[in-house]
């Protein structure tokens, strides 16, 4: 089976070719489009131009995405497509949650190719989607491991952090999970991004925040550690910026070493809380397998910590966290999600939803 990608829910335009083969999945190609310099000038992604980035870069990608998928002998460029195309055996889209002018350029692109060629077509919820790039046991991609060791088994705590979520869910099988809890206001990427505005440093902030923390002391600005006395299994984060933001303005211009050590203690915070909850969360629901997943699963020092907390535990819990190319968003994680749910009925009702929800 192999099924064809289309990821653009938030700014970037992405394609991605995934084959199944008994359990192993594998990527073929995997194409990101971002406008990241874009982001970087305006700080931030402006909707109305993401979308329009994605209509000019959507048709290239998924070409790129077939081309590097599977070499064709032929000179012709026609009949290569059709060798392409011949190959495929589904198209996965997002259809939510995100930007709604951006999740229209997938989600119609995506209704127009598998109507033409007459293919199935599977709608995928982008956060269920960041789950399933830890079904993804091998890439030929330069660089990238090259084989992911064990998926996840069930029961599996899943934690998703992403730029606009945090949520806990108890997974019981393929698509079927119980919602444990989420953020009550901003989500921990978005605490990234925040913080890291409040500090000059360009957007998207997470990345940013952690490679200026690898020289600053955590210890230097002790910050409040959200929910931490809260039994439950919800998250807060927009406390948190404002005691970053506070501070910021108690303590006058900062040096680059105090930027660095406030980097640090913001990093470690955010990393302290998310892992407090999952370690409640498995402890509660004795679960010996976690999976993180999103963007903010890219960060090192929460993937180490994780780490030593899941190690302290006692007893042997596995810890599944993909490569960090397939943290953020990539439309592998889309096809990789599609090998587990069905196609629709009748690809024209398709709808795109901003506010689809796990
Ligand atoms: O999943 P994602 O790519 O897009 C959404 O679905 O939102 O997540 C983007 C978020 C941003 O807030 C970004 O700052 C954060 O993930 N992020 C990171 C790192 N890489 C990306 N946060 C912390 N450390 C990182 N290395
Ligand atoms: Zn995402």
């Amino acid at each position: 089976m192999i099924i064809l990608g289309i990821e653009t829910s938030c700014d970037e335009t992405a394609a991605a070719v995934l084959q199944k083969t008994g359990k192993q999945i594998k990527i073929l190609s995997n194409v990101v489009a971002s406008s990241a310099t874009l982001q970087a000038k305006y700080g931030g992604v402006i909707p109305e131009q993401a979308a329009r980035e994605q209509l000019r870069s959507i048709i290239p990608v998924i070409q790129e995405a077939l081309t590097s998928a599977f070499k064709s002998t032929s000179s012709s460029k026609i009949s290569n497509f059709k060798f392409q195309i011949s190959k495929i055996d589904a198209i996965a889209v997002t259809y939510g949650p995100g930007l709604i002018g951006s999740l229209l350029v997938g989600v119609e692109t995506a209704k127009t190719l598998a109507l033409t060629w007459n293919k199935p077509l599977i709608p995928v919820n982008h956060l269920l989607g960041h789950f399933y790039a830890n079904w993804i046991t091998s890439t030929h991609l330069p660089g990238a491991q090259a084989h992911l060791e064990g998926v996840p088994k069930f029961p599996c705590i899943g934690l998703l952090v992403s730029g606009g979520h945090t949520d806990l869910v108890l997974f019981e099988d393929y698509n079927k999970y119980k919602y444990l809890g989420g953020t009550r206001d901003d989500a921990a990427g978005e605490c990234f991004d925040k913080c890291a505005r409040l500090l000059g440093l360009p957007y998207p902030g997470g990345p940013q925040i952690a490679k200026l923390a690898q020289t600053g002391n955590p210890d230097k600005f002790i910050l409040p550690i959200p929910m931490r006395e809260s039994k439950d299994f919800d998250f807060s984060y927009s406390g948190l910026k404002t005691a970053v933001a506070n501070l910021i303005k108690e303590t006058g211009k900062l040096s680059q070493q105090e930027k660095a050590d406030l980097a640090s203690s913001i990093e470690q915070t955010i990393v302290t809380s998310l892992i407090d909850k999952v370690v409640l969360a498995i402890q509660h629901y004795n679960i010996d397998q976690i999976m993180v997943a999103g963007g903010v699963a890219a960060n090192q020092r929460l993937k180490e910590e994780l780490e030593s907390r899941v190690k302290s535990q006692g007893k042997k819990i596995k810890l599944h966290i993909p490569p960090p190319e397939l943290c953020t968003d990539n439309a592998a994680m889309i096809a990789s999600a599609a090998f587990f749910l069905n196609p629709i009925k009748n690809p024209v009702i398709l709808q795109a939803n901003p506010n689809l929800s796990l």
